[in-house]
């Protein structure tokens, strides 16, 4: 992260959701997502995740990541309520590069959001925010995950091997990319 970058605005709203800030209100819908067993799997979170923890996330975690330059953190909302959480995280801006991650709660899974979600937000930063290059990475056995970053359009780079720690321990990730070429 270089001093003095950061990411401005947001995305449009569009596709059937909207990305925008998380608020306090948000908290019972993080703690329901973030306590489920598939989001506990893949994501380095709290056990349990509690009401504290997701409000240290809303009010200091997420704007800390916006106010150093080195990512941002949208909520995905859906007909008012809270679907998903999506952010651009280790912005590197001489590189021009950051990676992107998320999740969907469980009552919103099977609709492709995190694909549409994910799409749009690379978009956002590969058109408007001034990056080159968008990654992703997920473990080989997210298949939700690497079939979400496929569907985003994102290309498979390969595997960085050991590279990440789950909840069943260490695993390798497939690196997925989306930069400025791949967009029509
Ligand atoms: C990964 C995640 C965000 C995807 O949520 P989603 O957008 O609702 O994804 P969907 O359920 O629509 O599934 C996306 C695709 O994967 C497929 N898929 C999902 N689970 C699958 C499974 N267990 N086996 C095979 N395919 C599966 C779906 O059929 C769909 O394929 P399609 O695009 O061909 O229709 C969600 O599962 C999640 O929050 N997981 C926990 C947190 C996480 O893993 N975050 C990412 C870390 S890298």
């Amino acid at each position: 992260m270089t001093a003095g970058r950061g990411y401005a605005g947001a995305p449009a709203t569009g596709g059937g959701f909207t990305l925008r800030p998380l608020r306090s209100t948000d908290a019972p819908d993080i703690v329901a997502a973030c306590s489920d067993e598939q989001t506990q799997a893949w994501l380095p979170l709290p056990d349990p995740y509690t009401t504290s923890d997701a409000l240290r996330f809303v009010t200091e975690v997420a704007p800390a990541q916006c106010e150093s330059g080195d990512g941002v953190v949208f909520g995905i909302e859906v007909g008012g309520r809270l679907h998903g959480c999506i952010d651009l995280k280790h912005t590197d801006w001489q590189a021009a590069t950051a990676e992107v991650g998320y999740w969907v709660a469980p009552w919103a899974r099977g609709q492709g959001l995190a694909a549409r979600a994910c799409r749009t937000l690379a978009e956002w930063a590969l058109r408007e925010q001034g990056l080159e290059r968008v990654e992703l990475h997920a473990a080989t056995g997210n298949v939700a995950s690497n079939r979400a970053a496929e569907r985003a359009g994102f290309v498979r780079e390969g595997l960085a091997r050991n590279a990440g720690r789950v909840r069943g321990g260490r695993v390798d990730l497939v690196v997925w990319s989306l930069v400025p070429g791949d967009l029509s």
